[in-house]
C-alpha cells in the first residue's frame, strides 16, 4: 500500500526508515520531510496543518495509510477531518481524534482525566486571570519548588519550575494576566513538585487494546549534567535500565490500563500513540504529562528496537484488533545523540554544510533538521541529526554513537557528551 508520514523531524525520518523496510509498503511519502526522508521516500511540500492539501495528495497518490508525527495536526483535528470525509474515512490514519489529542493540548484536561480515572499524578489546582489572587494564595500553601504549567501548547516551553515564592507569584501573574505564553497561558495549572527520576512509556492503542512499546529516557537540557535551557531533546536511551518488571507492572496496572479504559469509558476515538511522561518517586510511578504522539528523539531509540512489521501493527490499530498481533522487541539497547546547531535552543544559523555521513558504519543517522541546497546537504534546524546505535547495553551503544559522531561535522556543531550520565 502507499503510505504518507506527516512531519519533518528525526521522528518522521525514523518512521520512514522502518516503514520503508516493510514488504507491505509500496510508495512512501513524507510531508514535508527533510533530506533524510528524501533519500528513502518522496517528500511533499505541504504544511502539517494543511488538511485540504493533504487530502488532495492522499487521493492523487492512492494513499491508504497516514501516520501523523507531531501534535499540531492532531490537536487541530486531522483524525476527525479524515473520519468525517466520505473520501477519506477508510484511509487508515494513525493518530487520535481531537478529543483524544486534548490530553496533550490542555494540561488542565489531562489532570481532570487523571483524577477521573484514579491515575497517580501530582496534586494540582488551575487558575485564570479572574482567580489570580486565589492562585497566589494556593502557592503560599505549597512547599518550593513551585511548578507552573501553561494549559495549552507552548512548544515545550510552557512549564516553569521556580524556587522562590515571590518569583512564582510574579510568573503566575505574567502567565495569566500578561499572556507570557500567549493564549496557552490563559489558564495555568499549579502542581505539587515531584522529586524523582523521569522515564517515558509509549503505548500504541486502538482505543480498546494496547501494546506497551519499549521505554525510553530523554535528556532535555542543552548542557552537560542536565543544566541550561530546555530543548526538544538532546539524546535518548532505550530501554530505561531502572524500569524493571516490578516498576513496569505498577505502570501497566495503575497507569496504562486506567488510561486506555478511561478513553474507552469516555467514548474517545483514539487510534495512535500515547506517550506517558512519568516520574518515579521512591518506588512509585506518577504521571507528569501525556503526549498524544511519539517523542522526538525517543522515537529514534524506540522504533529501531521494534522487530514487528510496523505497517501490520498500524493496520491492526486502525481496525481495532491490536490484540490479534504480536509485538516483537529487539533485546539490545538503543541510544541516540542529537547534533544541534550552535546557539540552539536560542538563535542559530542554518545552511551549514554537513560532512561525513557517508563515513558512518555501525550507527544509523536520522535527519532532524536538514535540507538539500543545490545538491549539498546542509543544516536546516536547531536539532540537525540524531545518531542512533544498538548494542548489548546502552554503554556499548553510546560508544558507537560517539565514535561515529567524531566523523561528522558542520560549522558550530554541538552535542552533549554525557547522555546516560545519571544511569551509571
Ligand atoms: P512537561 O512539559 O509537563 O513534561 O514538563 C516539563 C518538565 O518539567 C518535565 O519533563 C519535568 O522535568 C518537569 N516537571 C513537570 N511537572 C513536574 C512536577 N510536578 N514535579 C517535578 N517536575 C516536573
Ligand atoms: N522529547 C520530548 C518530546 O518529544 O516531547
Amino acid at each position: 500500500m502507499n503510505i504518507l508520514i506527516i512531519g519533518s523531524g528525526g521522528r518522521e525520518h525514523t518512521f520512514a526508515y522502518k516503514i520503508a523496510q516493510s514488504e507491505r509498503c509500496d510508495k512512501l511519502f513524507v510531508a514535508p520531510g527533510n533530506a533524510g526522508t528524501a533519500a528513502i521516500a518522496t517528500n511533499l511540500p505541504l504544511s502539517v496543518t494543511d488538511f485540504e492539501g493533504i487530502k488532495e495528495c492522499v487521493l492523487q497518490n492512492n494513499i491508504e495509510m497516514v501516520v501523523v508525527g507531531p501534535e499540531d495536526p492532531l490537536v487541530h483535528g486531522i483524525a476527525n477531518y479524515f473520519s468525517e470525509d466520505k473520501d477519506l474515512k477508510n484511509v487508515m490514519l494513525i493518530g487520535p481524534s481531537k478529543r483524544g489529542a486534548l490530553l496533550e493540548g490542555s494540561k488542565e484536561r489531562a489532570k481532570e482525566f487523571m483524577m477521573q480515572h484514579n491515575i497517580p499524578t501530582a496534586a494540582y489546582a488551575s487558575f485564570t486571570k479572574e482567580s489570580l489572587a486565589a492562585g497566589k494564595q494556593f502557592l503560599e500553601t505549597l512547599q518550593p519548588p513551585y511548578v507552573l504549567k501553561a494549559d495549552g501548547l507552548a512548544a515545550g516551553k510552557g512549564v516553569l519550575i521556580l524556587k522562590n515564592l515571590e518569583e512564582a507569584k510574579r510568573e503566575l501573574e505574567n502567565m495569566v494576566a500578561h499572556s507570557k505564553f500567549g493564549e496557552a497561558s490563559t489558564t495555568v495549572v499549579i502542581e505539587e513538585f515531584l522529586d524523582g527520576i523521569e522515564l517515558s512509556v509509549f503505548v500504541l492503542t486502538d482505543g480498546k487494546n494496547y501494546k506497551i512499546l519499549p521505554t525510553a529516557k530523554d535528556y532535555k537540557r542543552i548542557g552537560e549534567g542536565d543544566t541550561g535551557l530546555n530543548t526538544g531533546g538532546m539524546g535518548a536511551i532505550s530501554p530505561v535500565p531502572f524500569a524493571d518488571t516490578v516498576l513496569m507492572k505498577k505502570i501497566e496496572e495503575r497507569i496504562v490500563k486506567p488510561s486506555v479504559n478511561g478513553l474507552q469509558k469516555e467514548n474517545i476515538d483514539y487510534k495512535g500513540f500515547l506517550f506517558i511522561g512519568l516520574i518515579k518517586v521512591g518506588d512509585e510511578p506518577y504521571v507528569i504529562e501525556y503526549n498524544v504522539r511519539m517523542g522526538d528523539p525517543e522515537t529514534e531509540v524506540v522504533l529501531p528496537r521494534i522487530k514487528s512489521d510496523l505497517v501490520t501493527l498500524f493496520e491492526a490499530t486502525f481496525q481495532q484488533r491490536l490484540d490479534e498481533v504480536d509485538l516483537e522487541i529487539d533485546a539490545r539497547a538503543a541510544t541516540t545523540v542529537m547534533l544541534v546547531s550552535g546557539g540552539y535552543p536560542e538563535a542559530y544559523e542554518k545552511g551549514k554544510e554537513i560532512k561525513g555521513i557517508s563515513e558512518i558504519r555501525d550507527s544509523i543517522v536520522f535527519h532532524a533538521g536538514t535540507t538539500l541546497k543545490e545538491g549539498v546537504l546542509v543544516t536546516h534546524g536547531g536539532r540537525v541529526l540524531a545518531v542512533t546505535s544498538l548494542d548489548a547495553d546502552y554503554k556499548l551503544a553510546l560508544k558507537k554513537s560517539y565514535l561515529n559522531i567524531a566523523k561528522l561535522s558542520f560549522d558550530r556543531m554541538y552535542y552533549r557528551t554525557d547522555i546516560g550520565f545519571d544511569l551509571a
